[in-house]
């Protein structure tokens, strides 16, 4: 099968509409929890109640949250295009698969809030609502169920698979994203390097604006429909 001519990157920005808070916007998250406190395993090692207490009311959040314009655009985008169009999400909420995003067509290269992971074995299951200290893992009867999102100092999932894509992509964007975090604020360079356009769509321009070609500034649910309308037609 061919690699995906389009790859889209997608940050914590394109769910702001959603309700779900940004990081490091006025109000985000980590200004009002520091982020080593919850989000390293260190964090986890010291006070995994609390750690877990963070994730459990984040997820918490993401059952209340719907898709909004942004994510249906991009799906709309996928089912026009079957196979061409790779989401890759930092966000670790569940409104691309929501809004219709093909499964294998979305990698979340900071997990998810809805997976469990065995910090023993590996296995993977579905998480419930609530995590508690010493969730058994299904597989091995270990108590080391941990939510599988990915901390700081932790390595992204899926990154050989990316760097092969990025690649080989006509066309790179980048949407809600501070360009704060590496490795995916380089992919932009990554993916110019190897000759694909590249096109940032955010509220303000980013660490990382001067790498791309184009840029559309505004909310994700107008920006995004606007774009997605153009290249549907282009
Ligand atoms: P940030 O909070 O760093 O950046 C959010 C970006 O979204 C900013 O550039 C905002 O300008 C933009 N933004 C805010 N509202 C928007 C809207 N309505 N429409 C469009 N853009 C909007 O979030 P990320 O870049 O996603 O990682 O953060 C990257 C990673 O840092 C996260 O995945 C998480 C965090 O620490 C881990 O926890 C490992």
């Amino acid at each position: 099968m061919r690699a995906p001519a389009i790859v889209i990157l997608t940050g914590a920005g394109i769910s702001a509409e959603s309700g779900l808070g940004t990081f490091r916007d006025a109000g985000g998250l980590w200004t009002r929890v520091p982020l080593d406190e919850v989000a390293t395993p260190e964090a986890y090692a010291t006070d995994p109640e609390f750690v877990l207490e963070f994730y459990n009311d984040r997820r918490q959040g993401c059952v209340e949250a719907v898709p909004n314009p942004a994510h249906h655009a991009l799906a709309r985008l996928q089912q026009a295009r079957p196979g061409e169009v790779l989401i890759v999400t930092q966000n670790v909420d569940d409104l691309h698969e929501r809004a219709g995003s093909p499964p294998d067509a979305l990698i979340h290269m900071h997990g998810e809030l809805a997976g469990a992971l065995c910090g023993a074995c590996g296995h993977r299951w579905r998480a419930p609502e609530e995590m508690a200290v010493g969730e058994p893992c299904p597989a091995c009867q270990g108590p080391h169920g941990r939510p599988d999102v990915v901390w700081f100092g932790e390595i992204p999932y899926h990154m050989e698979r990316i760097m092969d894509l990025l690649a080989e992509a006509d066309l790179f964007a980048a949407i809600g994203t501070s360009g704060q975090v590496y490795p995916a604020a380089a992919f932009v360079q990554e993916a110019r390097a190897a000759g694909a356009h590249t096109v940032e769509l955010n509220l303000a321009t980013s660490d990382v604006s001067r790498d791309f070609d184009e840029q559309h500034l505004g909310p994700a649910s107008e920006v995004v429909p606007a774009w997605v309308e153009q290249l549907l037609s282009s």
